[in-house]
C-alpha cells in the first residue's frame, strides 16, 4: 500500500503575515520543481491568507490551521469556523496538539468535536497525539495511545476518515531536541495502525497516513521518514527556516 508522505510545517505562534510571505517565496525557490511528497505550511490563523496566495499553482504545497470550532457560525467570540478555513482555501487542519491539551484545556471529547465538524466539512484533520514522559515512564504508553485514538475518532465511521492524517508526537520530544529513536517511533505508528485495524479494519487502516512529530530536522528526517509506518512529519521549530523545511521535505522523497 502506498501511502503519499505528508510534511506539514507547524509554526505554532510564530511569524507575522509580512515574515511568512518572505518564508514563502525563499521556500518555493528552495524546493523547486518538487514531486512525490506533500507538504503543507500551518501559519497562524491571521496568515493563512498570505501563504494562500503564495502557494497558489504550486502543485504540491497546501495551507493548514492550527486549529478549528465545531459550531458553524454565531455568538463564540474568537473562534474560526470550518467555513471561514475552506473560503480561504485551507485544507488541512491540525487538531489536537499537545500544547492545546496542555495550555489550553483540549481533552479527547472537544478533539473528537473538532475532527466532526472538519471531516463534515471536507477539511482533513490531522489528528495530534502523543504521551507525556511522565506517561510512559510509568508503563502507561498503550493505554495512553489507544485511548486518545479510540476516544478522538469515537463515532466517525470508516467512510468519513479516509483523508485524515495521524501525527504521533510523543509530548518529551516536542520542542526539546530529544527526538525519538526511529525505532521508538515506528514501535507506536504500528500501535497506531494496530488500533485503527481494529476500528476500521486492515484495508482501511493500511491506507491511513500517520506523521511522526518531535523534534524533527534536517537531519534526522531521512531514517525517520522511512520507517515502515512513519508516513510524514509535523515540523515545528525546524519549519521556520525555509531551507531547512525545503530539506526535510526533499528527505521525504527516496
Ligand atoms: P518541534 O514541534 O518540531 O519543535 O519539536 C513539533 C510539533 O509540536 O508539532
Amino acid at each position: 500500500m502506498s501511502r503519499k508522505k505528508i510534511i506539514a510545517a507547524n509554526w505554532k505562534m510564530n511569524k507575522t503575515s509580512t515574515e511568512a510571505k518572505a518564508f514563502m517565496q525563499a521556500f518555493k525557490t528552495e524546493l523547486g520543481a518538487f514531486d512525490g511528497a506533500e507538504a503543507v505550511i500551518v501559519p497562524s490563523f491571521v496568515s493563512i491568507a498570505t501563504v494562500a496566495t503564495e502557494i497558489a499553482g504550486a502543485k504540491n504545497i497546501q495551507v493548514g490551521a492550527q486549529n478549528v470550532y465545531w459550531e458553524k457560525s454565531g455568538a463564540f467570540t474568537a473562534e474560526i469556523s470550518t467555513d471561514m478555513l475552506k473560503d480561504l482555501g485551507v485544507t488541512y487542519v491540525v487538531i489536537g496538539h499537545s500544547e492545546r491539551r496542555q495550555f489550553f484545556g483540549e481533552t479527547n471529547e472537544t478533539v473528537n468535536k473538532r475532527i466532526k465538524a472538519a471531516l463534515a466539512a471536507g477539511l482533513r484533520p490531522i489528528f495530534c497525539i502523543g504521551e507525556t514522559l511522565t506517561e510512559r515512564e510509568a508503563g502507561r504508553l498503550v493505554e495512553v495511545i489507544t485511548s486518545q485514538v479510540k476516544e478522538g475518532l469515537a463515532n466517525i465511521t470508516g467512510e468519513e476518515i479516509t483523508e485524515l492524517v495521524l501525527a504521533y508526537e510523543p509530548v518529551w520530544a516536542i520542542g526539546t531536541g530529544k527526538v525519538a529513536t526511529p525505532e521508538q517511533a515506528q514501535e507506536v505508528h504500528a500501535l497506531i495502525r494496530k488500533t485503527l485495524a481494529e476500528m476500521y479494519g486492515e484495508k482501511l487502516a493500511g491506507q491511513l497516513r500517520i506523521q511522526y512529530g518531535g523534534s524533527v530536522k534536517a537531519a534526522n528526517a531521512k531514517e525517520l521518514l522511512h520507517q515502515e509506518d512513519i508516513d510524514g512529519a509535523l515540523v515545528g521549530g525546524a519549519s521556520l527556516d525555509p531551507r531547512e523545511f525545503a530539506l526535510i521535505v526533499k528527505a521525504a522523497v527516496k
